[in-house]
């Protein structure tokens, strides 16, 4: 390929850089030029080809040196730790389905975890006041004392937890929080155990952290739930973090008290082992389900990490708000982990995150108003899919996900498509022949099933079940075999 000329520099560099540009369709694949007219004798770099070595993974780089030398190799591996990480399929899909939006195709996309509503207004007001009135500075970096003694106050009346602003960290979002405690708290070599179906980030997070992810699965005729049983068998000498996640991503389960009190049975006979509770979903709850934060219950609060942000219960994904509360010790070191990283939290969201805090319990009217158009969603869409042949489901009890067992219809050839063999060709089934964007259950330890985001309007997710059902119903056609 031919090396892409450029004569203009990125007007940022300073004197003893190469003026360098770039063209950003470019693939690694390709050629790119530098040119320096100002240090020419001291940095006569003019080419770099960048190709791959596909049997290595490793993309090296031949860099030809002006002055006759050599052409040299230049290393471009990457850490081991960022090749043991897989990317996120969440992620692939939703983009896939973007690209096809954008070329045209009419996809109904509901593979993003994310709420369709906007921001209630009483916070975004909270965050446009913060900029008016000049809160756009550095915040303390475990996040403002203000919305911290607002978290504790929350913790305090919402879930029987008792913290005070220094065992609280705020951070870019919940993700954030939930990696640096995996950090804060793993060996190399330590066990992070996982209940399946799982956020899909959690055994990335572990591997991140040289830790190793034990996989427990639940069943769906358990509801998704981790049997204590199974914990106990699994847990050894490296077991050093539980995670759980309730309302749960992407089963929409929710864990009863009474099993987390056999849990947290489990959990006391082992001094090595904490547990990071995940709540983010917490709000997002339909009665008679009833959230219980692990930390409240009996010898648990030393010993969990509980995490909980502003994304999901106020529709504030693109704010980047979210916390871990903690014994001291552990939340301390979660604080210098983003110290030397990101630094505190935007000004501004924190701003906002104290005015969602204050809009009553549980978010108060607005977020009441959201679960309910939630609820309605989840109660059509356990309907629509109930009556569908050989799909299996446990009916959600929180967040905005169902996740429906199609194990049925895998082993299907269809004509001008090929086999249905898993989750994922079964995904792709739907996004081009249904044009529906859904998300393999294998991205959440479980093949068998498929998420549903229901994070949509009700006519788009009715729109969605006619496709889903018309393209089953192919399947079940005698064109496939
Ligand atoms: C279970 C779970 N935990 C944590 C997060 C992270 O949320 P955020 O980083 O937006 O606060 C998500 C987001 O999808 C989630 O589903």
């Amino acid at each position: 390929m031919a090396a892409a000329q450029f004569s203009s520099g990125i007007s940022s560099f300073t004197n003893h850089s190469p003026a360098i540009a770039f063209d950003s369709s470019l693939t690694s694949a390709s050629s790119i030029s530098f040119s320096n007219n100002l240090n020419p004798t001291l940095l006569a770099i003019r080419s770099l080809e960048t190709r791959r070595h596909h049997k290595s993974s490793t993309v090296c780089s031949a860099v030809t040196i002006d002055n006759n030398s050599e052409p040299m190799e230049l290393d471009t591996t990457l850490s081991p730790r960022v090749n043991s990480v897989k990317p996120s399929k969440t992620v692939a899909i939703t983009d896939q389905a973007t690209a096809l939006v954008e070329a045209g195709v009419p996809v109904i996309r509901l593979a993003a975890g994310e709420p369709d509503f906007d921001t209630p207004a009483v916070i975004a007001e909270a965050g446009i006041n913060a900029i008016r009135e000049g809160y756009t500075r550095y915040t303390p970096n475990a996040g403002t004392l203000e919305l911290r003694t607002a978290i504790c106050k929350k913790l305090k009346e919402e879930n029987d937890l008792s913290y005070t602003p220094d065992q609280i960290v705020v951070s870019n979002g919940a993700k954030q929080s939930i990696l640096q405690a995996v950090l804060a708290v793993c060996s190399p070599g330590d066990e992070v155990i996982i209940p399946a179906p799982f956020w899909v980030s959690y055994p990335e997070m572990a591997r991140l952290a040289d830790a190793t992810p034990v996989i427990l699965p639940a069943s769906i005729s358990e509801n998704f739930l981790l049997d204590p049983k199974l914990l106990e068998s699994k847990i050894t000498e490296k077991s050093r973090l539980l995670i759980l996640c309730s309302p749960s991503n992407p089963t929409g389960s929710v864990y009863p008290k009474k099993l987390l009190e056999e849990i947290a049975r489990v959990v006391a006979k082992h001094p090595r082992l904490l547990v990071l509770s995940d709540e983010i979903y917490e709000h997002i709850i339909y009665a008679p389900a009833v959230h219980t934060s692990f930390a409240s219950l009996p010898g648990m609060w030393e010993r969990t990490l509980t995490v909980n942000g502003f994304s999901k219960a106020f529709a504030m994904t693109g704010w980047r708000l979210g916390y871990i509360a903690g014994p001291k010790h552990f939340v301390a070191a979660c604080n210098k982990i983003q110290s030397q990283s990101t630094s505190g939290a935007s000004s501004i969201a924190q701003k906002a995150a104290v005015a969602a805090l204050g809009m009553g319990h549980a978010g108060g009217e607005a977020v009441a108003h959201m679960v309910t158009a939630f609820r309605e969603r989840r109660d059509f869409l356990v309907s629509a899919f109930g009556e569908l042949e050989g799909v299996k489901m446990s009916e959600p009890q929180g967040a905005f996900y169902l996740f429906l067992d199609f194990s049925y219809y895998y082993g299907t050839e269809v004509e001008g498509f090929g086999l249905i063999k898993d989750s994922e060709s079964l995904c792709r089934y739907f996004l081009e022949q249904g044009q529906v964007a859904l998300v393999p259950g294998d991205a959440f330890g479980d093949d068998t099933c498929i998420r549903i985001s229901y994070a949509a309007s009700l006519s788009t997710l009715q729109a969605a079940a006619e496709r889903i059902k018309k393209a089953i119903l192919t399947l079940k056609s005698p064109a496939s075999v």
